[in-house]
């Protein structure tokens, strides 16, 4: 988040032998993206045992953090999966301050848009799935049912589900959530109130089946582009891109961005934000996680421009680089 004159960089503090939240989400302040300073959590966790949502050991993955003009308040949403429960939960969280490193105070957590069809799905294919609920899973039937929205329409009394994720501000000041839903099968777009704390219910279904995640956008030219990665656990893979010229879509595929040696690993990372550089119009920093599994706190950050060439996004790796 660049707020002020200052960046602010949020991440789940890591552990050498769990991935679990045991003590929040950190962040450091920087006046340059070279220097950093460690501000602390920003959100804690509960006490082990309070049964809060967001107890100790629970996982609060991707945090993202963005500032609403009107309330004056800097919104934090993260994936948050239950203590104890593994990735069963796949629930969205919310919380609030007014100061960019906190404390935050935490509002809700839950899954999505609960009783509402997205916006890009008939109501009739609704009612067509209802009766394919329990077609035997990974066959033909399935792969197009679940494609269909098999899985929106399993979760549509509950909510849908919520994991890797990001938020997109568009320049109306309009934001967007967009995260890996249906069983990780595909991503979801959905619009944030004004207030940023809660979905307005108005919500789409982007690239169905094609098991995306850690989605990262950014804005060039009027279109929109979309970065993410395939489902591997913490292992890369080769990126994936798409383009929309309307942030409801369609949304239409294109080529991995990457090229190169690595390419096909994402050069050991996988996407988690796009930072547009201040003071230019056409220059971003493609920023990526690479985890080390066996020891997740000693993970490491993977920072690339992104480069146009004929008009599509290139990835492409740079020992060093500057702008
Ligand atoms: C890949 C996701 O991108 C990460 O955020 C994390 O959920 C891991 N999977 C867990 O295996």
């Amino acid at each position: 988040l660049l707020h002020d004159g200052t960046y602010y960089w949020y991440g789940t503090h890591m552990h050498e032998n769990t991935a679990a939240a045991l003590k929040g989400v950190g962040v450091y302040s920087s006046k340059n993206l070279y220097d950093w300073k460690n501000e602390g959590i920003a959100l804690e966790v509960f006490p082990e045992g309070s049964g809060h949502k967001i107890e100790s050991g629970c996982l609060i993955e991707r945090p993202k953090v963005i500032f609403n003009e009107k309330t004056g308040k800097f919104v934090m949403w993260f994936h948050l999966e239950l203590k104890g429960q593994g990735y069963k939960a796949a629930e969205y969280g919310v919380a609030i301050s007014d100061s960019p490193v906190g404390p935050f105070k935490f509002l809700h957590a839950g899954r999505s848009c609960s009783g509402i069809i997205p916006m890009n799905m008939e109501a009739s294919v609704v009612e067509k799935l209802s009766s394919s609920l329990n077609l035997k899973a990974r066959t033909p039937e399935w792969r197009a049912a679940m494609k269909e929205g098999l899985f929106v329409v399993r979760d549509l009394g509950k909510g849908q589900m919520v994991r890797d994720m990001t938020i997109f501000v568009d320049d109306d000041g309009k934001a967007y959530h967009v995260f890996a839903s249906e069983e990780n099968n595909t991503l979801h777009l959905a619009e944030l109130t004004d207030d940023y704390c809660g979905y307005t219910g108005k919500y789409v279904r982007v690239l169905p089946g094609r098991a995306n995640e850690a989605p990262a956008i950014f804005k060039h030219k009027g279109q929109y582009w979309l970065i993410a990665s395939g489902c591997t656990g913490w292992d890369p893979n080769p990126a994936r891109m798409a383009v929309a010229d309307d942030i409801w879509g369609p949304w239409k595929e294109l080529d991995n961005p990457c090229v190169g040696d690595k390419a096909n690993i994402t050069f050991d990372s996988q996407s988690t934000f796009i930072l547009p550089v201040p003071g230019t119009k056409n220059k971003w920093i493609f920023m990526a996680d690479r985890w080390n599994s066996k020891n997740l706190k000693d993970s490491r950050y993977v920072w690339l421009p992104i480069e146009f060439e004929k008009g599509v996004p290139v990835l492409r790796w740079y020992d060093s680089w500057n702008y």
